[in-house]
C-alpha cells in the first residue's frame, strides 16, 4: 500500500516535471515607442565564389529571364521578401577593390586576382553601375563598403562624388558618360571592413584615427546625407568597441559594425558539415548562435557609456552560420547547403536583433546567394529558396513595425547536462494595428505549449505560418526544391484573454493577431 502511494507520488512529480519542462509563459506589453528598423533585414553580397557571378550576374547565353546580365528570377524572389539593403562589394574583397576598375566599357576594365576568394580572375564586369542597377531592380538601398585597407582617402572621396554629386566635375561627367546622368544618392557607406583583420590588421587606436580621416572626406551631396559605418569589432573584441566609441565622436558615425558567425563546432579549422550533424553538434551550434545575445548586450553596454542617447547604431553587417563547404566545391567559394537548422538560426538571431532594436538598427546576413548562409542557391538556370529565405519571408512583417517588449519564461532544452532556452520570441505591431509574434522552438523532441498574456493589446483572431520538417538536417535541393516551405499553422488559439500556442519541436512560427 505504501509502495502504491509512493508510486502515485512519483508519477505525480514526473507529471509536474514534464509539464514544467514543456510549457512557457510569455507576456507581451504595449509599452514602447521603439521601431524594429527594416534595416535589420539587410543582405550582403560580396565578389566571392558564385555570390555575384552566377548568383546575380550571369552569362548573356544563360536561358533565364534577364535585365542586361542580371538574373530576374533571383531579383523577383528577393523583392518578395522586401530586402531593405544590399551591402557590396565585400567583405574582405572591399579592401582590395578599386572602383575605377569597374566603370566604363567592359572591354577596357582591368582584370585582377581575387586574392581572398579562390585566387580567381575578377573581370570587373560587375561594377558600380551594375550594382546600383541591381539595387534599383530589387527596390532596396545600396550599402557600399569603401576601401580603407589598400585604397586612399582620395579614392573613396571621389567614389562618393562619382555616385552622389550633381555638380560639374570630371568624375560626375564620367558618370554621365557612363550612362547615369542623375546622381544615385547612396547614403550607406562603410569605412573599411574588418580593419582588425583582412582590412589591414589595424589596432583599434589606429583605425579610429583612420576613420576620422576618411570620414572627414566622405562628403554629403544634396539629398544624400551619408550614414557612415565604422568597421567594428570581431565577435567578442570589446576593447575594439571601447576604443572606437571613446575616440570617434558620435556625430561622425551613423553606426559601428559587428561581425559574428555561428560556427557549428566552434572550431574554425573544422567547422562542421552543413547537412550532416548529430544532436550534440546541433546543440553546440545553437549555443554558439545564442552567443549573439551576449555580444549584442555587451557591445551595447559599452556603447551606452559613450553614447547614452543611442545615436550610434550597432550594425551587425555580417552574421550567419559558417560551415565547411559542400564536398567537391572550391574551398575559396564558401558554398554551403542550408537546412532547417539554418532556418532556426536565422529566426533566433532576428528575434535577438528585434529585441535589441534600440541599438541594433541595421544588419546584413552573410551572404544572399550561393555563399555561406544564403537565401537562394542557383545552379545554372535553376534556383531554389533555402529554409533561411522562408524565415526572412515570414519575418518581413516586423520591418519598421512598433516593437512590443516581451517577458518570457522558457523551459530549457537540455542535452548532456547542458541547457539552453528552448523558446525565443519577438513581437511587433504594424501601422494597421496587426500584432506579429515570431516564435522559435529549438528543442528537437518536445512540443512546447506557450501561454501568452498580451496585457492591454486588443485582438480577436489569430492566424499563423510555420516552418518545420521531419529532420533538423532536411534541406531543399534542386531535385526537391520545396521540401521545406511555409505552411499554414493551426496551433494557436484564443483562450479567455490569453493566447495559447503549441509550438512543435524544431519549428519557427509567425503569428498574426487582429
Ligand atoms: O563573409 C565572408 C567573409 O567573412 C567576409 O569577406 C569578411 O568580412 C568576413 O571575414
Amino acid at each position: 500500500m505504501a509502495f502504491k502511494k509512493y508510486l502515485i507520488l512519483i508519477l505525480a512529480v514526473m507529471n509536474v516535471a514534464s509539464y514544467a519542462q514543456t510549457t512557457a509563459k510569455l507576456t507581451i506589453s504595449n509599452d514602447s515607442k521603439l521601431t524594429v528598423s527594416k534595416y535589420i533585414y539587410g543582405q550582403f553580397a560580396e565578389h566571392l565564389g558564385h555570390g555575384i557571378y552566377s548568383g546575380f550576374w550571369v552569362d548573356r547565353s544563360l536561358p533565364v529571364e534577364k535585365q542586361g546580365r542580371i538574373r530576374m528570377d533571383v531579383v523577383k524572389a528577393l523583392k518578395k521578401i522586401k530586402i531593405p539593403t544590399l551591402r557590396w562589394p565585400g567583405g574582405c574583397f572591399a579592401d582590395e577593390y578599386h572602383w575605377r576598375d569597374g566603370i566604363g566599357p567592359d572591354a577596357q576594365r582591368p582584370r585582377m586576382v581575387n586574392t581572398n576568394w579562390g585566387g580567381v580572375t575578377e573581370d570587373n564586369s560587375f561594377g558600380t553601375h551594375e550594382f546600383l542597377e541591381l539595387c534599383s531592380l530589387l527596390g532596396c538601398e545600396p550599402y557600399i563598403a569603401a576601401n580603407v585597407g589598400s585604397g586612399t582617402v582620395e579614392e573613396m572621396s571621389k567614389w562618393i562624388e562619382y555616385v552622389n554629386s550633381n555638380s560639374t566635375s570630371t568624375v560626375v561627367e564620367q558618370r554621365k558618360k557612363n550612362g547615369h546622368p542623375a546622381p544615385y544618392k547612396v547614403t550607406f557607406w562603410g569605412i573599411g571592413n574588418e580593419s582588425w583583420g583582412c582590412g589591414g590588421n589595424m589596432t583599434p587606436d589606429f583605425y579610429a584615427d583612420q576613420f576620422k580621416r576618411y570620414a572627414a572626406f566622405a562628403k554629403n551631396y544634396p539629398s544624400a546625407p551619408l550614414k557612415k559605418i565604422a568597421s567594428g569589432p570581431n565577435s567578442g573584441d570589446y576593447n575594439w568597441t571601447e576604443v572606437c566609441m571613446k575616440n570617434i565622436p558620435a556625430n561622425l558615425m551613423w553606426g559601428l559594425s559587428l561581425h559574428y558567425y555561428t560556427v557549428p563546432t566552434g572550431n574554425w579549422s573544422h567547422k562542421g558539415s552543413a547537412t550532416s550533424f548529430d544532436e550534440s553538434e546541433y546543440f553546440k551550434t545553437m549555443e554558439n548562435c545564442l552567443e549573439m545575445e551576449n555580444l549584442v548586450t555587451k557591445h551595447s553596454a559599452i556603447m551606452d557609456k559613450y553614447d547614452p542617447d543611442k545615436k550610434v547604431a550597432l550594425v551587425v553587417d555580417e552574421w550567419g552560420v559558417w560551415t565547411d563547404v559542400e564536398p567537391g566545391t572550391n574551398p575559396g567559394f564558401l558554398y554551403q547547403q542550408n537546412s532547417l537548422r539554418d532556418a532556426l538560426i536565422a529566426a533566433t538571431t532576428l528575434n535577438i536583433f528585434n529585441n535589441h532594436c534600440d541599438r541594433v538598427r541595421a544588419a546584413a546576413l552573410a551572404q544572399t546567394v550561393n555563399v555561406l548562409q544564403s537565401l537562394i542557391l542557383t545552379d545554372k538556370d535553376k534556383m531554389l529558396l533555402t529554409p533561411t529565405y522562408h524565415i526572412f519571408d515570414m519575418y518581413q512583417m516586423h520591418q519598421d513595425a512598433r516593437y512590443l517588449p516581451i517577458k518570457l519564461n522558457s523551459p530549457e532544452y537540455e542535452l548532456d547536462g547542458k541547457k539552453i532556452p528552448a523558446i525565443n520570441v519577438s513581437a511587433s505591431q504594424d501601422a494597421s494595428g496587426k500584432v506579429h509574434i515570431s516564435l522559435v522552438n529549438l528543442d528537437l523532441h518536445n512540443n512546447i505549449t506557450i501561454s501568452a498574456n498580451l496585457k492591454d493589446i486588443h485582438w480577436k483572431t489569430v492566424t499563423g505560418q510555420i516552418l518545420t520538417s521531419v529532420n533538423i538536417t532536411d534541406i531543399n535541393t534542386f531535385q526537391q526544391p520545396h521540401k521545406l516551405r511555409l505552411e499554414s499553422f493551426k496551433g494557436a488559439k484564443k483562450e479567455g484573454i490569453d493566447l495559447l500556442v503549441v509550438m512543435p519541436a524544431k519549428s519557427a512560427v509567425m503569428l498574426e493577431l487582429e
